[in-house]
Formats: structure tokens, sequence, C-alpha cells
């Protein structure tokens, strides 16, 4: 892959190899540290000038994380890089998609300002598409929208017997009619009701005819984790076998892991979008087909 290198974030890294190994793209080196007074220090050890410069930076977590991006793709832009790509297999601040209550900011919008300033170029997998319905409502630069969806089947047709796939939100039917097609499972949606941050309510349709099933939750985010624990103890009520949780983007806030454990989970599995220890899910091919795309 001639004239083209990827500078991959400290948690990256494992990721970013795997790239460069399906892709042969060249592995940019770089310093990211803190200063004691805790702004940040940027410096590229690689040669940029002409070149297209990939930067693999998850956006989970962001606010410690945008700061050295940005100082990233203005010194590769400065020191003579073509063209600057972002590569973030969780894009973060979509969800902030309106203004819900009056005064809030509509983060998604500003946090696309900023990020449009300094990229030309960017690749996500499954983001959260609700309100927008296209990248281009919130990015002023081409950004590709990858899906985990032909991963995720995958895994579930190689290791689950007789998947139920259960989406737990309408907002989920996107992911899980997909997934469920690509594994050729029967699929149901819930309805979700949410009273507050971690106070979610879940409603089931039909259930009693899948006893025989392993239900299979699928959705984008695990977050609090309310959404899944809220269908998990429904489907357990419901005398379902136990549940199978299956997340695109591991974000899990503060004890939300444990608290899904506790809820008596069969397993959680979630992509490698955001490291974590239940990734069983590689999306490496995802981003290496179509890094291997770009003219
Ligand atoms: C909702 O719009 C998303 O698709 C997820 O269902 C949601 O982000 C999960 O959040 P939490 O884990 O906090 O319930």
């Amino acid at each position: 892959m001639k004239d083209k290198i990827l500078f991959s974030f400290p948690d990256k890294q494992k990721l970013g190899k795997s790239i460069a190994k399906k892709t042969g793209i060249e592995i940019g080196e770089l310093t990211i540290r803190e200063f004691p007074d805790k702004e940040s220090f940027v410096q590229i050890h690689s040669d940029v000038k002409n070149k297209e410069v990939y930067i693999l930076c998850g956006l989970d977590k962001p606010n410690t994380k945008v700061m050295p991006l940005l100082f990233l793709a203005d010194v590769c832009k400065e020191l003579g890089a073509k063209k600057a790509g972002l590569i973030t297999p969780y894009l973060g601040y979509m969800r902030q998609d309106k203004r819900f209550n009056s005064g809030e900011a509509v983060s998604s919008q500003t946090f696309g300002k900023i990020m449009s300033n300094y990229f030309d170029y960017g690749m996500t997998i499954d983001p959260h598409l609700h309100r927008y319905k296209s990248m281009d409502e919130v990015y002023s630069f081409p950004f590709d929208v990858l899906h985990a969806a032909d991963t995720i089947s995958k895994w579930i047709k190689e290791n689950i017997k007789n998947p139920l796939l259960i989406g737990p939100d309408i907002e989920s039917r996107q992911w899980v009619s997909d997934v469920a097609k690509k594994a050729d499972a029967p699929f149901l949606v819930l309805r979700k009701v949410r009273k507050g941050d971690k106070d979610v309510e879940v409603s089931v349709p039909h259930v009693e005819k899948y006893k025989n099933n392993t239900p299979v939750l699928v959705d984008d985010i695990i977050s609090t984790a309310r959404t899944m624990i809220g269908a998990v103890n429904h489907l357990n009520k419901a005398g379902m076998n136990k549940t199978v949780c299956v997340g695109i983007h591991a974000v899990f806030s503060g004890d939300a892991y444990q608290v899904m454990q506790d809820a008596g989970v069969a397993d959680v599995v979630t992509c490698n979008t955001i490291t974590h220890k239940t990734n069983k899910i590689d999306v490496s091919d995802v981003i290496a087909e179509r890094l291997n795309s770009l003219d």
C-alpha cells in the first residue's frame, strides 16, 4: 500500500498491527504523552510528506483523546501529508443528536465541526445513526460507515446453537434484523421505556414460542447496560434459556460490566471496536477491506 501510513493511538496498537498486516500499510511511529500539567504532547517519528495519513483512534472516552488527535492530524498536514484520514472504530459524541431539553448543547454538531477542520476523510463502524440518517448531517468530510453485521452473524453461526436474535429496543432493529438475516436466525424486537439514566423498562411480544432457542440480544452500544439488563430480566422471567448479550461497542460505563454479569447472562460478547475483555469478534477485516479499496 504505497504512500499511505497508519498511526495508531496507544490503546489501538494491536488492532493497528492487524490492519497493517492485512493491508500492507506502513506503520507510523509516534509518541503521545502528557506533560506534568496534563497538557498533551505529540511527536511523529515517521516521514509523512506526500503520504495519505490514517489515524486509528477510538473515540470512546473521547475527552482525553481529542486534543492529541487534533495535534496529530495537524502536525501531519503541516509536515506535508496529502490527506488526514480518521479511522475510528467507535465514534463518540453521536448520541446527543438533538436538544432534548432547552439550553442543552447538541454536542454531536459541535464535535463534528471541530473534527471537520482537521480531517479530510473518516471511517467508522456502526455509528449511532438514529435521528441523523447520514454522516454528512454532522461531518463535512466524506465519512464511510462500515458494518459489523457480517462478522457478528458469522460468530453467532459458529458459536450459538439455535439462536433467537433479539433487539432490546426499536433503535436496535436496524442491526438485529440484518444480523439475523445473515445468521439465518429468527428475530424479535422489544420495546423500551427509559425512565432515567439507569432506569429502563422493557416489554416483550410472544417469547413463549421460542423456549428452546438461545436468546441472543444484539445492540450497537452497551453503556450503562441498563437496556440489556432490562431485556435480560424479562427474558429470564419469561423462562427463556440464559441470554447471550452481543454489543458492537463495549462502552461499559462505571460498573456496567459487573452489573451485567450479576444479571445472570450466559455470556457477554463484543467487537474489538473498543478494547475490552469481552472482545471476541474481530473487526480488523472490515477496516482492512475498506482501506484496501481506497485509491
Ligand atoms: C440506544 O439508543 C442505543 O442503541 C443503546 O440501546 C443504548 O445506547 C444502550 O445504552 P445503555 O447501555 O446505557 O442502556
